[in-house]
């Protein structure tokens, strides 16, 4: 593990992380800032599940830019198509055409259409809110102008104002009020469910609920002698990322869709976070058995290396007579640095059993932490799909949320005073969930057997260090 030789820490090193430090607190708007540890922490280099501050401390990284790096930091073949790309087409106007944004565009329809039987078309954009933004235009246009969605309680879909409308917490919009926010509807966390039911039961009983909506005029949302709903669609993330990598009952997603199809409301899928083999799937909604009418992506497609995203959408919803030009426009949209990574990526994608692999590697990550979970009551929950993992930290009693807790671990995580053979070394951990004690823990896809024991092991030093302090 080479990753873990290091330079001598130096005074020079430390007094520029200060200076660095004290110029951040004055220079550098916190509106996107979250700073978990205090203070917080720089980093230097990376490599693959490693981090390096200027120290040269290691840091190895279970949450992976929240599943903006799935394949590694500094992966050698991502890398290369982008240096590739800048020696050639670095940069052309979006009114002109480069091959890359062609082949990217080609080989995710195809594979939809393979898989979902649709033809379709993909829209580039910038970022994953900006691409739900282009979905909701894309939604709105196809109901004749219905401005009102359904999402799920702890959905996530990015922070622009249309972003933030369909997105549950309320402390996104409190201060810049929203464009129709949407109707939340509960998401069956199972752990935090009706007690006495089964992890389907309680899906079911979800659906039921939210079929319930229907059934009469005043329930707000269906006018039964128009036959016509308020709501255009229904957004919703296969597995809920932010909220705490909530995995639903594997019937869950059909049972909605049944309903979604009865009343005319489009399904939009965001895999944001889930997409790219992060649950072992090109798309986390394969799990479940149903066709998305459209799909959000973003982050991995191009590993952290260019802020690139996009849609993909049936061809009713998106084709040029529906969706004209003019319709939604960014600068650095399609830009050929992203799109050149972003072709890389799904070539790698293909070239290799990503999905046994993935599956593979989550099996024996959720090992890992179901005997962690037997040593240390806190832990009141653990699950994972693929290499979408979670880990809910309590109270002793193992249900009470202990945000406290995880917050102490996240800190001493990144303090980096964690041993390993005699040496020093930090873990990077997210934290979400409704209650923000879940560790959400999204490693490398490329991670190594060793990297995951020694991630549990890290784990288990954190907790008991964490519980002592
Ligand atoms: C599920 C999901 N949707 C949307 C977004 C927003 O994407 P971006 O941060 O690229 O705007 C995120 C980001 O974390 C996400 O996880």
């Amino acid at each position: 593990m080479n990753a873990l030789i290091r330079p001598a820490a130096t005074a020079d090193t430390r007094a520029l992380d200060a200076q660095l430090l004290a110029d951040e607190s004055k220079y550098c708007s916190f509106g996107d800032t979250v700073h978990y540890s205090e203070p917080p922490k720089i980093f230097a280099r990376c490599d693959g599940s490693w981090l390096f501050d200027a120290q040269g401390t290691p840091f190895l990284d279970l949450q992976m830019w929240y599943s903006a790096c799935n394949f590694g930091y500094a992966n050698p073949r991502l890398n290369n198509a982008l240096k590739r790309q800048i020696d050639t087409l670095p940069q052309l106007a979006s009114q002109y055409l480069h091959p890359t944004k062609i082949e990217l565009a080609r080989l995710i329809a195809q594979d939809a259409e393979r898989k979902w039987d649709a033809p379709g078309r993909v829209h580039f954009n910038v970022g994953g809110a900006q691409s739900i933004e282009d979905s909701l235009k894309l939604v709105r246009n196809a109901s004749g102008g219905k401005s009102l969605m359904f999402a799920f309680e702890g959905g996530y879909h990015g922070r622009t104002l249309g972003a933030s409308a369909i997105t549950s917490s309320y402390r996104y919009r409190r201060r810049y009020g929203h464009f129709d926010r949407a109707m939340f509807i509960e998401f069956p966390y199972h752990f935090r469910g009706p007690k006495g039911m089964s992890k389907e039961e309680y899906g079911e009983q979800c659906v039921a609920k939210f079929a319930r909506l229907f059934e009469t005029e005043y329930n707000g949302v269906w006018d039964p002698k128009a036959q016509a709903c308020e709501y255009a669609a229904f957004y919703v993330e296969p597995i809920q990322g932010t909220g705490g990598y909530v995995i639903p009952p594997m019937n869950f997603f059909s049972g909605l869709k049944k309903v979604l199809d009865r009343y005319g409301i489009l399904l939009v899928v965001d895999e944001i976070q889930m997409g790219f083999f992060r649950t072992g799937k090109l798309w986390a909604i394969e799990h479940f058995d149903v066709k998305p009418d459209v799909l959000v992506f973003g982050k991995a497609l191009t590993n952290g290396l260019n802020p690139l995203a996009g849609i993909w959408a049936r061809e009713e919803l998106i084709n040029p007579q529906v969706f004209p030009p003019g319709s939604t426009h960014s600068t650095f949209a399609s830009n050929p640095l992203g799109t050149a990574v972003g072709l890389e990526t799904m070539k790698m994608l293909a070239e290799t059993d990503y999905e046994s692999m993935v599956m593979k590697k989550g099996a024996h990550f959720l090992e890992g932490l179901r005997d962690l979970a037997t040593r240390h009551p806190e832990i009141g929950d653990v699950d994972g799909l693929g290499l979408a993992l979670r880990a809910e930290i309590c109270e002793a009693d193992g249900y009470t949320p202990n945000k406290k807790l995880l917050d102490r671990m996240v800190d001493m995580g990144l303090g980096g005073e964690l041993q390993h053979r005699g040496k020093q070394i930090g873990l990077v951990l997210d934290v979400g969930g409704y209650y923000k004690n879940v560790i959400t823990l999204a490693p490398s896809l490329h991670i190594s057997s060793e990297e995951i024991d020694l991630g549990i092991a890290l784990l288990d030093q954190l907790l008991t260090k964490a519980k002592r302090a």
